[in-house]
């Protein structure tokens, strides 16, 4: 039997949950706001097994509002300590409902043709001040590190990746995930990459570190420069250094 697709998705009603419910994401709103505003508070009201039927939209977001809104920690309070989870502007919080919302896929221009577009013109902005000519955005430093350590086995050939014994799980990851050595070089007593234990670097991708997940630390961010087969560096919350 042949379908006609185009007939058969004009006579189909949309499905209403893909469509904007102005009333729902305007619920939300004021459940984020009005909930940013009370003390921290709540548990989470929620049956121990796997409900039979879902709560709904509305109603499941005003449920979890008071443990999921309340309770969180609130990173932008003045009496919170750094951490490396930085507080987010307002802005970003729009910007992310508006990703959430048209949830384009960066793969192709087919796909997103205005995303792809900013993220070249963003890239282009920034890939100078780090002496490059080009680049792309990932969602977080695990997928940086193992972009990069993909690029430097790739372009050079590195066989080994070589870090302080102070970086992120990631690196040692990535160069497993990519059939590369991992090599650890010891740190001072700041928890910095010690530079003249570094040895040949000649087939090695040199990741160091701008900002270490436990300390902060910043290694000699010009260690080994001409040397080293690939320099990357791993600077994932430039916040946390300042
Ligand atoms: C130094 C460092 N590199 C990489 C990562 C991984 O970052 P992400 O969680 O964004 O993948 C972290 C996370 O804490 C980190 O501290």
């Amino acid at each position: 039997m042949s379908v006609d697709l185009h007939n058969d998705s004009m006579s189909t009603p949309a499905d209403p949950s893909f469509q904007a419910d102005r009333a729902g994401l305007q619920r939300a709103l004021s459940l984020l706001l009005g909930e940013l505003g009370q003390p921290s508070h709540g548990s989470l009201d929620l049956p121990s097994g796997l409900p039979e039927a879902g709560f709904g939209d509305v109603p499941a977001l005003e449920r979890l509002a008071p443990a999921a809104l309340g309770g969180a920690r609130r990173l932008g309070d003045p009496g919170f300590l750094a951490h490396m989870d930085p507080p987010t502007p307002w802005v970003a919080w729009a910007a992310a409902q508006w990703a959430a919302g048209v949830n384009q896929n960066l793969l192709h221009t087919d796909t997103a043709p205005v995303a792809r577009e900013l993220e070249q013109i963003v890239v282009g902005w920034l890939a100078p001040y780090f002496g490059m000519d080009g680049g792309h955005l990932v969602p977080g430093s695990t997928l940086a590190n193992l972009t990069a350590l993909w690029a430097a086995r790739e372009l050079r050939g590195v066989g080994e990746v070589v870090a302080s014994e102070a970086a992120h799980l990631s690196v040692r990851k990535a160069a497993a995930l990519l059939g590369l050595d991992f090599r650890a070089v010891p740190v001072d007593e700041r928890q910095r990459l010690r530079e003249p234990e570094l040895g040949d670097l000649s087939r090695a991708a040199l990741v160091l570190t701008a900002g270490t997940t436990v300390t902060g630390a910043v290694d000699p961010l010009a260690a080994a420069i001409g040397d080293a087969a690939w320099r990357h560096v791993d600077a994932p919350g430039p916040g946390r250094c300042g």
